[in-house]
């Protein structure tokens, strides 16, 4: 049976040090803590996940601890009040890199595109044509952009031409992040991994760009709600239903997700990770790119 500390573990081998060694060393700690290991155990299990407890601890405290034994020691300290925000918190990290990674998918299907976000959290990325991108020398998008994407090309690399033409955007979401509620943003923010600095400052740009205007967001369960979104797509446009970070959480249920797609009749791009490393872009079925999860950088399939 896999336990608390067999997650953490794997998550400060391999799944954090090539993003942040500093998530990786709190992680670290957590697995040398059997009460802590022990506390977490108590929650269920989708409360299990490392990210969940970086991120309400740092919610909580407002910064993120210097080396493991601070976190370990914040963590018990403010275990109540840490805890109560794992139970009621999901990892919703919404990030606008992963549009760079997905330009090459969409920009393969004939438009204009109906554009579906299936868990879109605050749906920054349904305004993926507002942004600016440099794949090296690369330059794509809306120059002026508040939001500026910057993407490691490596060999391989599909750089996409231009933007797709966007006729209709919607997305689909359990727990929608409302960007009027501080206490969401404070939420987003804290979700941002440590190691990055130019990430807070391009949330920040997306969350103002979607201010002034919003992207469209159906709350609820994608299962009850993809086929009367698709169905709701204005004629002469395709639909495509995007999904990022998304099938990890549809569990068991993650074949019935693809069939669904297929059914109504939409094409499918996705940014999905298969290991925890290393990402893969796909259209529909067919491998189009390589990334990392947080799209930083682009490669070959
Ligand atoms: C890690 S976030 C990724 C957000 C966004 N796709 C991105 O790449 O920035 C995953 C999101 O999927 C949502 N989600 C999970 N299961 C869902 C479901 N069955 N229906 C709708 N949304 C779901 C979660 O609430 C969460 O906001």
């Amino acid at each position: 049976m896999v336990t608390v500390a067999d997650v953490y573990r794997h998550f400060a081998e391999v799944e954090a040090p090539p993003l942040s060694t500093h998530y990786a060393l709190l992680a670290k700690a957590v697995v040398a803590d059997r009460p802590l290991c022990d506390r977490i155990a108590q929650l269920p299990p989708r409360c299990w996940q490392p990210n969940l407890l970086l991120g309400a601890v740092r919610l909580h405290i407002g910064h993120i601890a210097g080396d493991g034994e601070e976190f370990v020691r914040l963590a018990h300290a403010h275990w109540p009040e840490v805890s109560a925000i794992m139970r009621r918190r999901f990892t919703q990290t919404n990030e606008v890199a992963r549009c760079g990674a997905l330009l090459p998918a969409l920009n393969r299907i004939p438009g204009p595109l109906a554009l579906i976000e299936v868990g879109c959290s605050a749906g920054l990325n349904l305004l993926l044509d507002r942004y600016h991108y440099r794949y090296g020398e690369v330059s794509v998008g809306v120059p002026g952009s508040p939001v500026q994407i910057d993407i490691e090309v490596r060999p391989g690399a599909p750089v996409p031409g231009g933007l797709p033409e966007i006729a209709w955007r919607r997305g689909i979401e359990l727990n929608p992040i409302d960007l009027e509620n501080t206490e969401d943003v404070r939420w987003l923010q804290a979700l941002i991994w440590p190691g990055r600095p130019q990430r807070a400052g391009r949330l920040a740009a997306a969350i103002e760009l979607a201010r002034t205007d919003p992207p469209p967001v159906s709350p609820g369960d994608l299962f009850d709600l993809l086929p009367e979104v698709v169905a709701q797509v204005p004629a002469g446009a395709t639909p495509v239903v995007m999904h990022s970070a998304v099938l990890y959480y549809l569990g068991e249920r993650q074949q019935e997700f693809i069939d669904l797609v297929r059914e109504s009749g939409a094409r499918r791009v996705a940014l999905e990770g298969g290991n925890g490393v290393q990402s893969q872009v796909t259209l529909d079925d067919e491998v189009v790119a390589s990334a990392d999860a947080h799209a930083n950088w682009l490669g070959g399939p």
